[in-house]
């Protein structure tokens, strides 16, 4: 059969204009140039996607294995026991007043994002720098954006003087904003002054809160704090397997919502019913193990925190040595360099955006970054998302076990156990002395 399409017989081109010229998500799409580089012989240093580098921990395999028999469909709002643990690990770590009942499972917090979206009728508003998929997502269904503008200076962080200023100009309008901390793509987080000031806000102009804390149990001391606190009433917690338990792939996401916003809850519930229908029966058994916590679980984390608190420090001190703008991290795997000390340099090579930052960085250093622009900043503006991530976790996390419990991991031990990601890191300063010191 010929695979080529006839523009005669076969069906014309008819996409939905919200479609129409989207691309793939960018971190996918870095992902595969990647492949296609390492393919054709030449290493590649994966610092582009956003993938927990640590396996996910024991039991919770043994539960998935225990459980492959699961076969039934399962409720659309997912297993009530793992409804039940979620609420418990909220409750047990925020203090958060919640039930299994306030609990939607899903598969993986972007679907479910997605969904809130759909049923949502709003606008959307979102800091810059966030999420390459907040923005695309509201394009899709037809939503419209506003974004809120951030200050390197700020480390990147939402004042409320802007959030109150854009609320202010149109007050009973709706809205719902998405704060993620800590943040992808600047590895930071919020002061508990700053998340009591937002709350404020939103509280007075009523603005849904989606508190996207996927990354809340990798905060590099363990000490992260939900909004959910201070704005019991109109935030939505979102949190997941993914990042945490390392389990990105098994895709499972969960939103907890107060009593007063169960008719979201609701209308999710009724377009998930009609679209996946619940989410896979032998993880949701599974995920029901990394909720409870305990012992084990506690370990896995510590270890998890104790690798990428040295690990993000010591990359942004070599950073910070080569002149390059970049922000200590609070959590997650992430730092966002600027690259913008160099720019005029940059500029004699035709460097001109992040995109072309990051592709000639690529080309002729095998280093993948994301450029900036992906997370809403302007083109023009030097900055890329650094995910250090390329080690083998497993590994790390056995070491880290052996180590002194009363040191920090030092740079030996780095270039032992996350030789790649280091390499990268000198290759990146490398890379900007050869061609624009000086
Ligand atoms: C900030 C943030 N939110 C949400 C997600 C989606 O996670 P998942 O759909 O795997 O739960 C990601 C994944 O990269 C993320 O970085």
């Amino acid at each position: 059969m010929s695979r080529k399409p006839n523009s005669k017989s076969s069906p014309s081109v008819n996409l939905n204009l919200n479609v129409r010229g989207l691309p793939q998500s960018a971190t996918l799409r870095i992902n595969e140039i990647s492949a296609e580089l390492r393919a054709s012989g030449k290493h590649i240093y994966k610092l582009g996607l956003g993938q927990s580098p640590f396996p996910v921990p024991e039991p919770v395999v043994e539960e998935l294995k225990v459980n492959a028999y699961q076969k039934d469909y399962l409720p659309v709002h997912g297993l009530p026991q793992l409804r039940y643990a979620v609420a418990d690990h909220h409750r047990r770590l925020q203090g958060l007043d919640c039930i299994r009942d306030d609990v939607l499972i899903g598969p993986g917090s972007k679907e479910l994002m997605f969904l809130l979206q759909l049923v949502y009728y709003g606008d959307l508003v979102i800091p810059t720098p966030s999420w390459v998929s907040y923005a695309p997502q509201a394009h899709i269904i037809g939503r419209h954006v506003r974004w809120l503008n951030t200050l390197p200076e700020n480390h990147w962080m939402l004042m409320p003087d802007e959030f109150e200023k854009l609320c202010q100009k149109d007050p009973d309008r709706p809205r719902l904003m998405i704060l993620n901390y800590p943040s992808n793509p600047t590895g930071r987080t919020y002061k508990i002054d700053e998340l009591k000031a937002l709350a404020k806000i939103a509280r007075k102009y009523r603005v849904i809160l989606l508190s996207d804390e996927i990354y809340g149990e990798i905060h590099h001391r363990g000490r992260h704090i939900s909004i959910a606190r201070f704005y019991p009433e109109g935030t939505i917690v979102s949190s997941g397997l993914s990042k945490w338990c390392g389990a990105g792939g098994w895709r499972l996401g969960t939103f907890t919502f107060p009593n007063s916003l169960h008719w979201l809850r609701d209308a999710m519930g009724a377009v998930a019913s009609e679209t996946y229908t619940s989410t896979s029966a032998p993880i949701q058994y599974a995920a029901i193990r990394a909720f409870q916590g305990g012992t084990e679980i506690e370990h896995y984390l510590w270890l998890s925190r104790r690798i990428l608190f040295a690990l993000g420090n010591y990359i942004h001190r070599i950073l910070v040595s080569a002149g390059i703008k970049i922000s200590p991290p609070h959590g997650a795997f992430y730092l966002f360099p600027d690259f913008d000390p160099f720019r005029e340099k940059l500029a004699r090579r035709k460097i001109i955006t992040s995109e072309d930052l990051c592709s000639a960085l690529l080309q002729e250093t095998g280093v993948a970054i994301l450029p900036g622009c992906h997370f809403g900043r302007p083109e023009t503006e030097l900055t890329a998302r650094l995910a250090y991530v390329d080690f083998d976790g497993a590994r790390a996390m056995e070491a880290a076990d052996h180590f002194d419990k009363d040191k920090p991991l030092d740079e030996e031990f780095l270039e032992a156990y996350a030789p790649n990601t280091l390499a990268a890191v000198d290759l990146i300063v490398s890379w900007l002395h050869r061609y624009f010191a000086g």
